[in-house]
């Protein structure tokens, strides 16, 4: 069985879904670099062990990394899973755990990585937004999508109204994804992810509202 780490900063309404879906992977562990995360509580809810990393109490990016790095090898993590964790990650670190490490991000990549996907959707006047799960790279919200959720924007949607909306559909994609590595729907490999064998070339698109 998969053995899984969750990392969160925030709320963690992603990790909830995750822990609602009973994935065939098993959680193992969540760490926070916030000790105040809701997420944490959620953890704990539901029996899994927790782990508080205060990235502020490390003199740089790459001590605070290896702090979590060494958690995840204690915990004998398998896969990393990124639930709105607001840190960026070492390239040593992202290199230690290649192919075994996914994300989240509120947008349809290639588009709007970074930050206030929703403010930029609205203000270049997209008809459609959503969200994609990918593997975690060096590069910023670049490495391979593996599922898409897209919905369209209506005319009074707003920050808010997009931001609860594209949540909704992280809960269902996010899930979906974890439980197609679990399973081995997806594969990493050296030479791209495999999709029931055959090479990506799309991210699975399962989800339009
Ligand atoms: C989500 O919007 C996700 O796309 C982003 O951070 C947020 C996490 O929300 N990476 P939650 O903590 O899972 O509720």
């Amino acid at each position: 069985m998969i053995k899984i780490a969750v990392l969160v900063s925030g709320s963690g309404s992603n990790l909830q879904a995750l822990i609602d879906a009973n994935l065939s992977g098993q959680i193992v562990g969540v760490i926070s670099n916030k000790p105040e995360a809701y997420a944490l509580e959620r953890a704990t809810q539901a029996g899994i062990a927790t782990a508080v990393i205060e990235h502020k109490h490390y003199p740089n990016r790459e001590a605070f990394d290896d702090v979590m790095h060494q958690q995840l090898l204690d915990w004998d993590v398998d896969l990393v899973v990124l639930a709105g964790f607001m840190r960026i990650l070492s390239p040593k670190f992202v290199s230690a755990w290649q192919g075994k490490m996914v994300n989240i991000h509120p947008s349809l990549l290639p588009h709007y990585k970074g930050m206030h996907t929703h403010q930029r959707v609205l203000n270049t006047g997209d008809r459609l937004h959503g969200c994609t799960v990918h593997y975690v790279t060096a590069e910023l919200d670049a490495g391979q999508a593996l599922t898409q959720a897209v919905l369209q924007v209506a005319i009074n949607d707003t920050v808010e109204s997009l931001a609860q909306r594209v949540h909704v559909l992280e809960h269902i994609i996010y899930p979906q994804a974890v439980e197609w590595i679990c399973n081995g729907t997806f594969q990493y490999t050296q030479n791209g992810v495999l999709y029931r064998g055959q090479t990506m070339r799309e991210p699975i698109q399962f989800c339009k509202i």
